[in-house]
């Protein structure tokens, strides 16, 4: 049984303040999930975000990490600052720092390979623009960031990795992937994976993210390739509670 997992992505959003007031609200309304629930923060609430669910099954991630652990590179957050912190996730790869922050597939495996050595279990972000998806050639680029991701990462590795299928198409515009579409892609993910990894691909986790919300969340959830998801937008609501009970 692979493990299910709902995982916010309040991306720039939230202060401390704001995230611990959050965060009190909602924990309650958290408990007994039906998935493992990740909320990854902006760096400087995590603090906020630790101490606020500590006792609950609440987990707090990152949104990001370098893949060295110290040296001259300034604004940057490595492992080491998150582990002592008690981050247990991190979001490697978005396509906003794809898009925004010069984000390769050679520094998102190198990141991942760092997390991994952390063990901070990385949420390996993959997708594809909307012009690639028109042009039939989503499956060529998914395939790709995938490989490379996965580059050098052992088989004993491998199921320590989360998968984030989020067709940038999909994400903040309220278009979510029908469920078929979702899991086809999920489904091509594990087809890739299997090739390298053969029958450990089963093991790993691949969620779906891209406008999903309370409505959405539970034919997602049944579709045979989708291990949970990633949630940005409807994270930072209240409603994020009926997101991660979902099927109940
Ligand atoms: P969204 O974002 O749910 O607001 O579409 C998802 C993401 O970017 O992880």
């Amino acid at each position: 049984m692979r493990k299910k997992i709902i995982a916010g992505n309040w991306k720039m959003n939230m202060t401390a303040t704001e995230a611990e007031m959050f965060l009190n609200e909602i924990k309650s309304r958290i408990q007994n999930a039906t998935a493992e629930v990740v909320v990854c923060v902006p760096y400087l609430a995590v603090f906020a975000a630790i101490d606020a669910t500590k006792g609950t099954d609440i987990r707090i991630g990152a949104q990001n990490m370098h893949y060295l652990d110290s040296g001259a590179y300034t604004g940057e957050i490595s492992a080491p600052m998150l582990n002592e912190a008690g981050v247990e996730y991190v979001i490697i790869g978005h396509s906003e720092r794809r898009m925004y922050n010069n984000e390769t597939d050679e520094s998102v495996n190198k990141k991942i390979i760092k997390a991994l050595s952390a063990n901070i279990i990385p949420l390996f972000c993959v997708g594809e623009s909307l012009a690639q998806r028109e042009e039939n050639i989503t499956e060529e680029v998914i395939s790709k960031q995938i490989q490379k991701g996965f580059e050098n990462i052992s088989k004993d590795d491998a199921p320590k990795v989360v998968v984030a299928y989020e067709p940038i198409w999909a994400i903040g515009t309220g278009k979510t992937a029908t469920d078929e579409q979702a899991n086809e892609v999920c489904g091509f993910i594990r087809k890739v994976l299997k090739e390298k990894y053969e029958d450990t691909a089963e093991e790993i986790s691949i969620l779906y993210g891209g406008s999903v919300n309370e409505n959405n969340i539970g034919g997602l959830m049944q579709m045979s390739d989708i291990d949970g998801a990633l949630v940005g937008g409807a994270s930072l609501k209240m409603s994020f509670a009926e997101i991660v009970h979902y099927g109940k």
